[in-house]
């Protein structure tokens, strides 16, 4: 989907899919860079991360493991709530692992804050993080993330898996949303 499928729910576009082709690329050429010789395991959190984290995989220039999780922040509306549920377990144990964790949004960072300290606990050997979007005007917790694609203003993004009531994940740039859609 298109912006202009959608024009009248869109109030701002922040990325073509050019431009987030360009960022998800300089970030590829970063973890390329700092895990050259290192087993890799990139761990996507569903349903968000899914497309930043397959063009991510596949701009590496090495070979990478995949597996993903889910966990719930949020209820249906738009706002964090705190509360972190694992809803899918990885199927990799992380024991001694090089861990990339894929995100769409750090938001609160509520999401990755925990995920980070959870599987740092399973005792993998390291365990980075690489997003796409950062909101800083949100942040509830300091989220300590190696790779950020973008620091956005905290408005309503959708897009590029970036839903609202789990629509808009399947449009392929980033915007913001029209508020008369959620008011
Ligand atoms: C979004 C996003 C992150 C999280 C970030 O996921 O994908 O996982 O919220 O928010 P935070 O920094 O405030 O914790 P969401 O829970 O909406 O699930 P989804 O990926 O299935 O849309």
């Amino acid at each position: 989907m298109d912006f202009a499928d959608i024009a009248t729910e869109i109030e701002d576009v922040l990325f073509t899919p050019e431009e987030i082709a360009a960022i998800v690329t300089r970030l590829a050429a970063e973890v390329d860079a700092d895990y050259a010789a290192r087993d890799l395991l990139l761990v996507g959190v569903l349903k968000g991360a899914a497309p930043f984290m397959t063009d991510l995989a596949r701009r590496l220039r090495r070979h990478v493991e995949l597996d993903w999780m889910a966990v719930s922040s949020y209820g249906a509306g738009t706002q964090s709530s705190g509360v972190v549920r694992i809803l899918k377990d990885l199927d990799t144990d992380v024991t001694g692992r090089d861990v990339l964790i894929a995100e769409d949004i750090i938001d609160s960072g509520l999401t990755l804050s925990w995920l980070k300290e959870n599987l740092e606990s399973r005792g993998a050997a390291s365990v980075e993080i690489c997003a796409l979007l950062r909101k800083p005007e949100a942040l509830k917790v300091e989220v300590d993330a190696r790779y950020v694609g973008a620091d956005i203003p905290n408005r309503f993004v959708i897009g590029y898996g970036l839903d609202y009531a789990e629509r808009y994940r399947n449009l392929r740039g980033i915007a913001v949303l029209a508020p008369h859609i959620y008011a």
